[in-house]
């Protein structure tokens, strides 16, 4: 079965977005390094679509204390403080190394880094490089990867981690052509990104399928906060192939407003102060209940208008917005944007330490495949400084790991022998995956939304069992990848639910119909959710 052969490094990365790469770049000081990249790396993933920005106190008026305090508050306090206390001492020098990489962020009147206001934030702190914040981040790192010894492994995705002796020792990799190929590694660090296709509607590209938290799980570390799945307010609804693309908060950032079928300004009723700069969860909510209560636009959606902007500010800083909506059609100098609430982000993930080790020795994580660092719900912003911070930590953590010796033991030969038989059912089944995602993304959008209830999250679970039981079919070699996938979504999906079905609470992003939420977050009973293959439940805050 192992056609592409056993290599073997000191580090192995998986997954190639913002976190990885900079992972990557940090294990090389300390030994070889082999980077796994399920596409053309630098192409794929969410980080070169991020649009909006990059959080960092740069500034006077601005402080530390202050953006734990936003990040805190913004979370519903469900953040592991210790991680958020990395992330904002940190992400000045993240940004600032980034700089000195080449990266060309927006300059500030008064030179330096530029910054603007994005939801939930008591400073204005979001750095960025127009819209395309992401891109201009990615293409830096990639640059500075080249530079490095690391060896990058295009387009295979890793589909099964390896134990030997309790602790992760590398992992098998699929190809396109369906060939494994297994990598042994003293440390292997977990940067595959999100997975917020399994939703119907998502910002995620094709690569966000939550193949990460599946091959954790399945190695037996522990999950936390799976339930929290943010919608970001504003995805693009029409025309139809694009549903859910992102239209960046940094659209209300340079004062875009929310307007009703009725020409509302309708934040007034759920947040007056902050307005469309609310949080992500507050903003992604209202949305919905206009829409519910029969105030939406026509295709299910909400007007958000640029048009008394001038034109100058809207070309120089939402180029990429303006050139999107253009494309569809649409002016934003001129003309009101229709958008509607899109899976954007799963907070919960792999439990970390600040030194980003998992619960299982031998693999660390970073970036959104980790949990604990947003709590119930993530600034906007936050994310691409997490990639950075945390990729660095992972890196280091995973470079300083001590060298082992390395083989095929019995124990990696049994779980070969399992994957094979596994790739075996695959060659003899009879369901097509692509018809099973389909399934699941309805199943997902329909019963673990914005909001949920008992009913509904039973109801999704059972579908998915349903699913699971499905013979998922590989017509070629090719093809078994396609099933390892659609594998890994119908896991984090269910992963998801079950923790969903955990939180008797509405908190940050998880809004359950079903209970009452009489304490406000910071007075909760409740921390973190946790699943693994050993158990699961919620943690009590001890008072
Ligand atoms: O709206 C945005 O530009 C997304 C940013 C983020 O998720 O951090």
């Amino acid at each position: 079965m192992v056609d592409n052969g056993v290599s073997t490094t000191h580090v192995l990365v998986i997954g190639s977005g913002g976190a990885g790469v900079r992972a990557a770049i940090e294990a090389a000081e300390h030994g070889p390094v082999v980077l796994l990249s399920k596409t053309i790396a630098g192409k794929g993933g969410c980080t070169p679509m991020a649009e909006g920005g990059y959080n960092a106190v740069l500034r006077e008026g601005d402080s530390p204390e202050l953006h734990v305090a936003d990040t805190l508050r913004g979370g519903a306090y469900l953040n592991d403080p210790a991680l958020v206390d990395a992330l904002v001492r940190e992400a000045p020098d993240r940004v600032r190394e980034l700089v000195s990489w080449g990266a060309v962020f927006d300059v500030g009147p008064e030179g330096g880094v530029a910054q603007r206001p994005f939801g939930g934030q008591q400073f204005p702190r979001t750095c960025y490089a127009g819209d395309r914040t992401g891109h201009e981040m990615m293409v830096t790192l990639m640059d500075r990867l080249a530079a490095t010894g690391v060896t990058v492994v295009h387009e295979s995705a890793a589909v099964e981690l390896l134990l030997d002796d309790g602790r992760c020792a590398g992992a098998v990799a699929l190809d396109g052509d369906g060939a494994a190929g297994v990598y042994l590694a003293d440390a292997v660090v977990m940067a595959t990104g999100g997975g917020t296709q399994v939703y119907d509607i998502s910002t995620n590209s094709s690569s966000g399928t939550g193949d990460g938290y599946a091959l954790g799980y399945r190695a037996g570390a522990e999950l936390i906060d799976m339930e929290m799945v943010q919608f970001h307010p504003t995805g693009a609804i029409h025309p139809y192939d694009a549903r859910g693309r992102l239209v960046t908060e940094a659209v209300r950032g340079e004062g875009g407003r929310l307007l009703n079928r009725l020409g509302e300004r309708f934040m007034a009723r759920y947040d007056p102060e902050r307005m469309e700069l609310s949080t992500r969860d507050v903003v992604a909510r209202a949305i919905a209940t206009e829409v519910l209560e029969g105030r939406g636009t026509e295709r299910g959606g909400v007007w958000l208008d640029v048009t008394h902007l001038s034109a100058r500010q809207v070309e120089e800083r939402l180029p990429i917005m303006l050139e999107q909506f253009l494309a569809f059609g649409v002016d934003i100098r001129t003309e009101p944007m229709e958008v509607a609430p899109t899976a954007h982000h799963i907070m919960g993930g792999l439990r970390i330490t600040p030194d980003c080790a998992t619960t299982l020795p031998g693999l660390f994580a970073c970036g959104e495949c980790s949990g604990g660092v947003h709590g119930a719900n993530r600034l906007g912003g936050n994310a691409l400084a997490e990639t950075q911070v945390f990729g660095r930590r992972a890196g280091l953590s995973a470079g300083r790991s001590p060298v082992r010796e390395k083989g095929v033991t019995p124990g990696i030969d049994r779980q070969l022998g399992a994957l094979r038989r596994r790739f075996d059912g695959f060659r003899d089944g009879e369901v097509p995956p692509a018809s099973v995602v389909r399934r699941l993304k309805e199943t997902m959008w329909c019963g673990a939304g914005i909001y949920r209830d008992r009913g509904q999250l039973a109801g999704a679970l059972a579908g998915i069992e349903v699913l699971k039981h499905e013979r998922l079919l590989a017509r070629t070699d090719r093809n078994l990848l396609d099933c390892c996938t659609a594998a890994n979504m119908l896991l984090t999906a269910e992963l998801i639910c079950r923790a969903a079905l955990l939180r008797p609470e509405c908190r940050g992003a998880h809004t359950r119909l079903d209970p009452s939420c009489e304490l406000p977050p910071d007075r909760s009973p409740y921390a973190h959710t946790y699943l693994s293959t050993a158990g699961e439940g919620i943690e009590e805050v001890a008072r």
